[in-house]
């Protein structure tokens, strides 16, 4: 098995993290505090009491129940800079080098908090994780798809102008999966595309829905990367496209086991991956609420899948590199 060291030195690129699912209960109380925001009673009171709430949830629902509530302490645009700038420090002590990094605006819009401020704030900490840590970084705002097609349709109007300068590089779908098929968000890509024509796309699909629910992110949606997608490994032929257009999974291990999609790391199909040439990146989806960093992540993949020599490591490194979205300048250095 190859050391922990040797995982921190690797430089890891993460394509699939929820800026709001960084809130570690040290920072939401705090906030919850300066805000003057009274979290609901049935929610933990204390960050010990927290902290055991964030050890298993029953399933992607259950964990989003407690997720949007504790977005509900995220006001001022100081909160936002904050928030992103810890993840940040965290990860470049575990060697993250690039990160392509998610937001939920409608979280947000949804309380009355502007999309321009949200965005603002996370941008500054991007700026300062580049000019201080060294780390590149790439802006993705997600769509919920449990909300109105029509609403996230005026999401994507409110964002038009971070769209049209690129300061927003990527669109994405989040949220529960399973009753929201992709079909309901092709006229929303659409327009995010015709504002941008280099708008990097991808959607969370196949972590709880089907096979099937990947391929029409591809064709419906024309995403280029999938979120998850570990269902894929059910439809041969889709294995078979993912593998030929070298369409990138972002898998997310300690998620997958809290979430209960499976029960444990060692069940997870990479070696399937692995030997059918489909590439995959190694995330944490939403650090604080599932146990791991992005060097956490790949020390738990390494521990259970013990006989990936240095070798298997590079080339997923490799894959990863070549699957962000940082131009090819970028990429060289990181290779
Ligand atoms: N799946 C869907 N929506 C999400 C997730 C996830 O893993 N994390 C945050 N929002
Ligand atoms: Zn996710």
């Amino acid at each position: 098995m190859v050391s922990r060291e040797f995982l921190q030195e690797l430089p890891k690129c993460e394509h699939h993290l929820h800026l709001e699912g960084t809130l570690e209960p040290d920072l939401l109380f705090p906030l919850a505090k300066r805000n003057g925001i009274t979290l609901p009673a049935e929610f933990p009171q204390s960050v010990a009491e927290l902290e055991a709430k964030y050890c298993q949830f029953r399933d992607l629902q259950d964990f989003l129940d407690y997720y949007y509530i504790g977005t509900n302490v995220l006001i001022e645009e100081q909160d936002f800079f904050d928030l992103a700038w810890a993840y940040f420090q965290r990860v470049h002590q575990q060697g993250l080098v690039h990160a392509e990094v998610f937001y939920d605006p409608q979280s947000h819009t949804t309380r009355s908090i502007p999309l321009e401020r949200v965005t603002r704030g996370f941008q500054r900490a991007c700026e300062r994780a580049e000019k201080e840590l060294g780390i590149t970084s790439k802006l993705i705002m997600c769509l919920l798809r449990h909300m109105e097609p029509e609403h996230c349709a005026e999401t994507i109007e409110q964002a038009r102008p971070f769209i049209e300068q690129g300061i927003i590089h990527g669109l994405g779908l989040d949220s529960a999966e399973k009753p929201f098929p992709p079909e309901l968000f092709v006229e929303c890509y659409e327009k995010a595309r015709s504002i941008n024509g280099d708008l990097k796309l991808t959607a969370h699909a196949g972590e709880e829905g089907p096979a099937r629910y990947v391929s029409d992110s591809l064709d419906l949606l024309q995403a280029s990367r999938i979120d998850h997608g570990i269902n894929s490994v059910h439809d041969d032929e889709l294995m078979q496209r993912l593998a030929r257009e070298q369409v990138m999974l972002t898998v997310c291990p300690l998620s997958n086991v809290k979430l209960q999609v499976v029960q444990r790391v060692a069940q997870l199909p990479l070696q399937k991956l692995l030997d059918s040439n489909v590439p995959f990146s190694l995330n944490s989806d939403d650090p604080a609420y599932f146990g791991g960093y992005i060097l956490d992540n790949y020390a738990k993949v390494a521990e259970e899948f013990p006989q990936w020599d240095h070798a298997v490591w590079a080339r997923i490194c490799r894959h990863s590199i070549e699957g962000s979205w940082c131009d090819d300048k970028r990429k060289t250095e990181l290779l």
